[in-house]
């Protein structure tokens, strides 16, 4: 596949569709000042987060390079700063003190004359392996893909490279490495995004390295000289699309004290719900190959998909952890893109596109059947709660107004709700406003799913890709009980239901703001026994 053709389909069907539109309309002037007036309203006052990263201006894709290093988060990104669709890529940056608050910095890495600068990791050289610090400077060290375009469009194969850049500023401005590229590409045309990970067990830094629909290995002790180990993913859980984005770390199950090592691997076309998704596989590393567990094994070859998913929802791409995060913090710590492939490029912004989902923390957790990854926001969030009210034991029926925009700006806010007994029965959460605008989400009972829907939650037509079906993940939990966080910013929703066993992320660009949360049951009436209702707030 090439990325010329597919970043920017969608943004000439939309130019095609712009000049049509123009040349069939008798009153064009008016019409397109209808259009800018909008979009400048849309843009500035109610489509950028209130709480999630974006860029100041220009487009932006996948989360690289994140790291831990003196007291603060870095998140670099897929940058075009000079326009607004997919385009030269370069490695924006951010940093922040507790992963909520965002402060962008200037551009850290910039395409040269061997290519564009694609998704990668970076790392904290502690030891200065790689010799480019010295004893007052701990290198940080960035690892991307050199995406030839020249090479691409002259249809050769060998076009994406990896390389190094090392920063001796603590991750402000990167020198790339003379001898770039560190790894030469073999022969396969989908070769990049090399994430690192220490593997403390045998004293040395892996990467994984997506290739094609596989994940390569490789190991190294300098960083520079890089040895393949393994491949792994044949005939193994979603192969819809192009395989991108992976990472590998160990994680170890709370309960039981057990240590496995979980892959992420993104996949675009192929998600659960179309276009753009992350799957995740548990297994064991012993420093050359990745074995799945046989357990998860029987598990994902029954699923429909093939693959469990760190997220159902249709906006969460390409997401990977942070890097050298202290022991004694130890979490595991992720992010992803809040897009999807299908119509990135013509969402209904204009001066920046696309957020990042909010910071999440995974967990491991040993299931009945095998292990589940599970994700919920990152507990520095709770630092900017505030309770505004908190109800229990509500009966549900007929649809119920729960709270409104007069107690709180439902486009900053989360809500926590709990059903010990749902009676097999389904409800279905609404999120409305006078322009007619309504988002739908929910539980399935007859189904065992839990689902949005956009369909009608304002401006939808901006693709067919982007309301065309109600998103929908199957229910693992077995638990009696139904519990949730709904986390609203201005044009998201995250949801985090079952402990954050299934999640789903979301989208969408309302009219106006939402004003209203309701609640209804699908047959009888069931108890909602606890809902907390709690404003995002910055000062
Ligand atoms: C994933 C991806 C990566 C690539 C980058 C280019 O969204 O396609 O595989 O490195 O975007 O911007």
């Amino acid at each position: 596949m090439q990325y010329f053709k597919i970043k920017n389909l969608g943004f000439i069907v939309v130019i095609v569709l712009i000049l049509v539109a123009c040349k069939n309309t008798t009153n064009t002037n008016s019409k397109i000042n209808d259009l800018a007036e909008t979009k400048s309203y849309s843009e500035e006052e109610l489509y950028r987060p209130n709480f999630h990263f974006t860029p100041k201006s220009g487009w932006m894709n996948d989360p690289n390079g994140m790291f831990y290093h003196n007291g603060n988060y870095h998140l670099y990104f897929q940058h075009y700063p000079d326009g607004n669709t997919w385009g030269p890529m370069h490695w924006g940056h951010a940093v922040s003190k507790d992963m909520i608050t965002w402060e962008e910095k200037p551009i850290a890495i910039f395409p040269d004359d061997k290519g564009y600068i694609f998704s990668g990791g970076g790392i904290v050289d502690e030891n200065n392996v790689t010799g480019f610090g010295n004893k007052d400077d701990q290198p940080i060290i960035a690892m991307y893909t050199y995406h030839d375009m020249e090479g691409e469009k002259a249809g050769k194969v060998d076009y994406q490279t990896q390389a190094i850049a090392y920063s001796l500023d603590d991750g402000l401005t990167f020198t790339k490495y003379e001898g770039n590229p560190v790894i030469g590409n073999p022969g396969i045309k989908d070769f990049r995004d090399p994430k690192i990970t220490w593997d403390a067990k045998r004293n040395k830094w892996i990467m994984a390295l997506a290739a094609g629909q596989k994940i390569m290995f490789y190991s190294t002790r300098n960083l520079i000289d890089w040895t393949l180990e393994s491949d792994f993913g044949e005939g193994i859980g979603g192969h819809g699309g192009v395989w991108e984005c992976p990472d590998i770390f160990p994680m170890t199950v709370e309960e039981t004290g057990e240590m496995k090592w979980v892959l992420l691997v993104s996949i675009n076309p192929g998600g659960p719900n179309g276009g753009s998704a992350t799957q995740y596989f548990v297994g064991d590393f012993d420093g050359k190959d990745f074995v799945l567990d046989a357990d998860f094994k029987s598990e994902i070859a029954e699923l429909s998909e093939k693959s469990l998913w760190i997220d159902y929802g249709r906006d969460n791409y390409a997401g990977v952890s942070w890097a050298n995060i202290p022991a004694n913090d130890g979490r595991r710590l992720f992010m992803g893109w809040m897009s999807n492939w299908d119509y990135a490029n013509v969402v209904p912004t204009e001066k920046w596109r696309s957020a990042m989902t909010v910071a999440r923390e995974l967990k491991l957790k040993k299931s009945q059947s095998s292990y589940k990854i599970t994700s919920l926001p990152v507990e520095e969030l709770s630092k900017y709660k505030k309770n505004v009210e908190s109800n229990k034991n509500i009966a549900i029926q007929a649809d119920t107004e729960l709270v409104n925009s007069k107690v709180l700006d439902l486009a900053s806010a989360e809500i926590k709700f709990d059903i010990s007994d749902l009676k097999n029965n389904g409800f279905t959460f609404k999120l409305s406003n006078a322009n007619g605008n309504e988002l739908s989400f929910g539980y399935d009972s007859a189904k065992n799913t839990y689902f949005v829907d956009r369909s009608k939650s304002g401006d939808t037509d901006f693709s067919d890709k982007y309301a065309n079906t109600v998103s929908t993940a199957q229910r693992t939990s077995i638990n009696s009980n139904f519990s949730g966080i709904i986390l609203l910013d201005k044009t998201s929703i995250e949801l985090f239901f079952d402990a954050g066993e299934t999640v789903m992320t979301h989208i969408f660009f309302p009219d106006a703001p939402f004003e209203k949360l309701s609640i209804a049951s699908t047959n009888q009436q069931f108890l909602l026994d606890e809902i907390e209702i709690n404003k995002i707030k910055f000062n």
